[in-house]
């Protein structure tokens, strides 16, 4: 891979790199769309990476569909599909982890302990690997765009981040390799974080301020959807991800709910009015 980058950029064409675990969705193709306006050659890497998972969480269970993904890919316009395997990438002795102080310590991080670590590591590596101009990632997930951003200015890569919006079913729900685990009756019930972020942009366009009352609205129309358990619901700054009490400029309103055993996350910004 890092001998065919050198010959693409010797070749004199720009590369937008678009990296995933598989099993694509629409989500993923938007990023692949718009990694298409952005560079002349675009690249997808698909790789289940075993650092980013917690010891309970469903790493080897994790949706597979390589044919699929393969077909959507060249669909979409990609040039070249990465898909390294975990040895190659983590070899036996690895020790070398990118790890970052501040914005990991909220939202998912928190009940996520060496997520971002592992999200960090992996890119930073297929950074060095596919030496991509710039990389698109999703809105959907917030807080891995706001840390890989950091990751990029502070460790200087030269790789232009590019945030993309998020992709959702015609219900709201939210694009996600992991809709899969749902049963119909979940699958019913997991509208209710699109609707209760929707709700609360509402309410908060329509002059809204205090975040506590905003989030007890919320809270209360996820617990009264079937089978949900709550695992945060912030308003923060878009920026620092620390929680903003009243809401006097762009906030950011994110949750992350449990669906039966399937963990869902979603966020919205909500707007004061002019
Ligand atoms: P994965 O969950 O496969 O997502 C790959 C990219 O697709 C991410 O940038 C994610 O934000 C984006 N994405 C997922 N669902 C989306 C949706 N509904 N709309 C728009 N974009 C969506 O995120 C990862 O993989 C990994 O953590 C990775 C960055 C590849 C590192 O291992």
């Amino acid at each position: 891979m890092q001998q065919r980058a050198d010959q693409i950029r010797r070749d004199g064409h720009t590369v937008a790199f678009v990296p995933t675990m598989g099993y694509l969705h629409e989500g993923h193709v938007s990023l692949m769309k718009e990694a298409r306006r952005q560079a002349d050659r675009v690249i997808l890497s698909i790789f289940v990476n075993p650092t980013q998972f917690g010891p309970n969480e469903d790493l080897d269970s994790y949706p597979r569909d390589p044919a699929r993904d393969m077909a959507l890919a060249e669909k979409a316009g990609v040039d070249l599909v990465f898909t390294p395997d975990r040895n190659t990438l983590y070899p036996g002795g690895y020790e070398t982890y990118v790890i970052q102080t501040q914005l990991p310590e909220h939202l998912c991080g928190l009940s996520r302990p060496g997520h971002f670590r592992g999200v960090m590591t992996i890119v930073a590596k297929l950074f060095n690997i596919v030496k991509p101009h710039c990389a698109v990632f999703g809105q959907k997930d917030y807080q891995q765009l706001a840390v890989l951003r950091r990751m990029t200015a502070d460790l200087n890569f030269d790789v232009r981040i590019i945030g993309a919006p998020t992709v959702r079913e015609t219900d709201g729900l939210a694009m996600s390799s992991r809709n899969k685990y749902l049963s119909e009756s979940q699958r019913t019930a997991a509208v209710c974080l699109f609707r209760s972020l929707d709700a609360a942009r509402d309410l908060a366009e329509k002059g809204a301020t205090e975040s506590a009352a905003l989030i007890k609205t919320a809270t209360a129309a996820i617990e009264a959807a079937a089978d949900t358990q709550i695992d945060y619901i912030t308003i923060c700054d878009p920026d620092t991800l620390e929680d903003v009490a009243v809401i006097d400029r762009p906030v950011l309103m994110a949750m992350a709910v449990r669906i039966g055993q399937t963990r869902l996350i979603d966020n919205m910004m909500l707007t004061p009015p002019a």
